[in-house]
């Protein structure tokens, strides 16, 4: 927790209140009013939390003015250049990059545990052959609990790091068995030999009449996807996973509750909407129609893809998912694709429109990611999966450092009642 520099004075009805100012090591100062209740019989009021901060955390930082996003200090596109993804898993559980010897050890752990209980099968089973993959994830997540028990007891570091290990590595196996579920394939089996990204696409891919040969560019392209959306400090799946395991609850059941929360359009269900946006669109000389549909508030209608909570001039990851985008669509030859000749169109058209530009909306990594893994043959259905193997990582270092905090407290927020006051019973006959 930040030292107090110094304090906010708050006046309600003639009466001051003084509220220490607490400072991070960058970003805003935030005013502490944990005693505000206590000493003046208030709360505050900020439903969507945009300007209270939940937590004191070491993991993540983002300016969004700056365009800025830091792992444990290190800028997204540096890792997303130089590093990959389980060394960024790394960082983001432990703190500190690895050395060679720690990262070979981290990488071993790591796929040693991809394999499920061949128990769990059954449980894919049991779920329509038509549900969508994120169904099938929440509940064959939040089942981890019932087939590893002695990874769940939240009070024991070690099984804490088990547990860790064990969501970072099952997470691949479980989002492509339920896409292989929807098809009506049977499941492919991890392979140790191969890396992360790699093996995830083998396992989405490959077949038992034919193998499928990974090409290292588009499992380089995997591996940034993943990367890029490892954490992203206290978005709302993140928090969810926050506030479940402050009661106490297992971390398979939090990291299920994270998933679901992630599967909403206006967070990682957005990949999925923004491509089938683009190709409901489906032609160019559509998009002013879209564009004044997105402007017209009487209309729901969102640019999917575009604009962000926390970025106000441009998303990091945008920018490099952007690139691999370019990377991947020409190996493929796909230039000219009509979904893509609209994404192009679209981004173009919305960048230079006054309503885009004066609200800070600009398109962000769904915009892209979505582009890339429609390109790499899988349908969207798969988008929010492959987001959620990648925040895995982020729900679980986020919630390691919750569970290790001494001052951790179940969250509770307050509210602002606007309902009926006290009221007699009426019997039925009298209403
Ligand atoms: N299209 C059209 N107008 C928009 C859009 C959009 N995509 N996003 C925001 N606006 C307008 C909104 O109508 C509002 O206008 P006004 O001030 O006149 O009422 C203004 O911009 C501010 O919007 P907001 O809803 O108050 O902003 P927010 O910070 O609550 O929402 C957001 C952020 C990401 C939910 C929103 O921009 C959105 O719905 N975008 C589309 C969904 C999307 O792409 N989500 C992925 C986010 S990145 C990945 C992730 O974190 O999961």
């Amino acid at each position: 927790m930040g030292d107090s520099k110094t304090t906010a004075r708050l006046t309600i009805d003639g009466k001051d209140f003084e509220l220490p100012v607490l400072a991070g090591t960058t970003g805003p100062d935030v005013i502490d009013i944990r005693k505000l209740y206590g000493q003046a019989g208030v709360f505050t009021y900020d439903p969507g939390f945009t300007s209270t901060a939940s937590c004191d955390s070491t993991i993540t930082y983002i300016d969004g003015e700056k365009g800025e996003l830091l792992h444990r200090g290190y800028p997204i596109d540096q890792l997303a250049e130089k590093s990959h993804f389980l060394e960024v898993c790394y960082l983001l559980l432990y703190g500190e990059l690895p050395t060679a010897a720690q990262l070979e050890d981290f990488e071993e752990r790591v796929t040693r545990h991809t394999m499920l209980h061949e128990q769990m099968m059954y449980l894919f089973r049991g779920y329509r052959r038509d549900a969508h993959p994120m169904a099938i994830m929440v509940g064959v997540v939040g089942a981890l609990s019932a087939f590893y028990h002695d990874s769940t007891d939240i009070t024991d570091p070690w099984q804490r790091e088990v547990a860790s290990i064990r969501m970072i590595a099952k997470m691949p196996t479980i989002a492509a068995m339920a896409f292989k579920y929807t098809l009506g394939q049977p499941f492919v089996y991890p392979r140790n030999d191969l890396d992360y990204a790699s093996n995830f696409m083998r396992m989405c891919f490959a077949v038992p009449a034919e193998d499928y040969e990974v090409n290292p560019i588009l499992s380089r392209a995997m591996d940034r996807i993943f990367t890029l959306h490892a954490d992203h400090e206290q978005n709302a799946s993140t928090s969810t996973v926050r506030l479940a395991s402050s009661s106490g609850a297992n971390p398979f059941a939090c990291i299920a509750a994270g998933i679901a929360c992630l599967w909403g359009p206006a967070h990682g269900g957005a990949n999925q909407a923004c491509l089938e946006m683009l190709r409901e669109i489906g032609s160019v000389d559509r998009i002013p129609e879209y564009l004044a549909r997105a402007k017209d508030k009487d209309d729901d209608f969102r640019l999917m893809g575009f604009g962000h909570r926390v970025y106000k001039n441009f998303d990091p990851r945008a920018k490099v998912m952007k690139q691999s985008a370019d990377e991947v669509l020409e190996l493929l030859g796909i230039e000219d694709n009509p979904t893509l000749q609209v994404a192009k169109a679209l981004e173009k058209a919305a960048l230079e429109d006054d309503y885009f530009v004066d609200k800070k909306l600009f398109p962000n990594v769904d915009f892209y990611s979505g582009i890339i893994l429609e390109a790499m043959g899988f349908p969207t259905s798969m988008f929010t999966p492959i987001f959620a193997v990648s925040r895995t990582i982020g729900w679980i270092s986020q919630w390691k450092e919750m569970i290790s905090d001494p001052q951790l407290k179940i969250g509770r927020p307050r509210q602002l009642y606007h309902g009926e006051t006290l009221r007699d019973y009426i019997d039925i006959e009298n209403r």
